[in-house]
């Protein structure tokens, strides 16, 4: 029988493309449960629609009884929990769902594994995982000249965003600790990749800078993230799902820290070589410095040589590679663009750069 696992949110940014990777390489049946919130697509997930290795679920992971059924119906040996809020500013703007998926959901997800896993074979209980994706942002804000974060660094979540997914991995810690059950947490730092949402800083810079829009810089642009490919990411979980020590945690990361006003900058000379302006001028002449996030975090950097040293993980890509098959992508596919950027899209944009000072309707 081949090996059956059950991916959270799976039609979202990161765990479609997740999907789609485990599928091409061949590793067998993937349980897609998803809630489609305004993130979730399933467009993303159209070149496996009829894959009968993809099965795709529409539901809530804080849903324990629709869990459990998928769980004794499909007895899968492993699940990966991508499904999330995922946006600081609208964390920002609204937290009460990302307490509610992120804090709750997880709780609700971890108790069903829970029930089912006590029931297994010894066997199959030493052999199960559940791999927990977090986030860098659980750590809180570096200095400058601080070392980057390694997974000793003490928890100092900034963000309603951050503060939920710390408490997650927190949960996911004590039912490990308490329970015993075999759980893996990556903590990763900002990806990058086809299929990113355009509220993000990438995607929404590239499609502004397409259909004539200001490109909004927060504050002085002079904040920093690590980036990080998202086949990468990808890479890695399935390294820490396949060879991972129970119980631990693993930081995930690209050694490409950079200045959002220096992404923003390379973003507009791919562009300009790419796709010219027709009035021959820079995109970069697009840039608009706007009001700052709220407790804007500094800086983030991921120290991830255990990955590396225990496991053999390193990225694939380079920022100069990625970025440039990020750009292609999002040329090669405005139709998705254009779909996903309908709707309550337009109402997210325009409120929350209104509010900074800026036009985006
Ligand atoms: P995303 O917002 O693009 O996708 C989230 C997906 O989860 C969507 O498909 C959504 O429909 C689904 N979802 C939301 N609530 C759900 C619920 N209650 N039940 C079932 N499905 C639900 O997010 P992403 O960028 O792909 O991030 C995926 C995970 O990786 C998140 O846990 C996030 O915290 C983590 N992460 C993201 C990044 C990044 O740079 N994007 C970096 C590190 C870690
Ligand atoms: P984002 O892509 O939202 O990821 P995160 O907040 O999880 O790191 O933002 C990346 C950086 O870009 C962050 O420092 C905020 C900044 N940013 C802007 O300057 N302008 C924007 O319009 C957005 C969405 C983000």
């Amino acid at each position: 029988m081949t090996k059956t696992i059950l991916v959270t949110g799976g039609a979202g940014f990161i765990g479609a493309n997740f999907v789609l990777e485990w599928l091409r390489l061949g590793l067998g049946r993937v349980v897609n449960l998803d809630k489609l919130t305004y993130a979730g697509n399933l467009e993303n997930l159209t070149a496996v629609q009829h894959n009968p290795q993809h099965v795709f679920v529409h539901g809530d992971i804080g849903d324990q009884a629709l869990v459990s059924k998928l769980l004794q119906d499909y007895q899968p040996s492993a699940i990966v929990n991508f499904a999330a809020e995922s946006h600081v500013d609208r964390s920002i703007h609204g937290p009460e769902d990302f307490i509610q998926t992120n804090v709750v959901g997880t709780f609700h997800l971890l108790e069903a594994v829970r029930a089912y896993w006590t029931q297994l074979s010894t066997v199959d209980r030493q052999a199960w995982r559940f791999l927990h994706v977090s986030t860098d942002e659980v750590y809180g804000s570096l200095m400058p000249d601080a070392a980057a974060f390694t997974e000793q660094h003490a928890y100092a979540p900034n963000s309603p965003y951050s503060a939920s997914k710390a408490a997650s991995d927190h949960l996911v810690r004590a039912y490990h600790h308490t329970y015993g059950l075999p759980t893996l947490t990556t903590n990763c730092s900002n990806n990058y990749g086809p299929h990113h949402f355009p509220e993000k800083l990438i995607p929404l810079v590239i499609h502004n800078a397409l259909t004539g829009k200001p490109l909004p810089i927060y504050g002085s642009g002079q904040q920093i993230r690590d980036w990080l490919y998202v086949t990468d990411h990808c890479a890695a979980i399935r390294r820490v799902l396949e060879a991972g020590k129970v119980g631990e945690v693993y930081n995930v990361g690209g050694w490409n820290e950079m200045a959002n006003i220096e992404v923003v900058k390379t973003l507009c000379r791919i562009l300009d070589s790419k796709k010219p302006r027709s009035d021959g001028k820079s995109y970069a002449e697009q840039i608009s410095f706007v009001e700052d996030r709220l407790g804007h975090d500094q800086r983030y950097a991921i120290d991830a040589s255990k990955l590396h040293q225990e496991l053999g993980w390193k990225p694939a890509e380079s920022f100069d590679t990625g970025i440039e098959k990020t750009v292609d992508w999002y040329l090669a596919n405005q139709d998705w663009v254009n779909n996903v950027t309908s709707g309550d899209y337009r109402h997210w944009v325009a409120k929350h750069y209104a509010e900074r000072g800026e036009e985006l309707a």
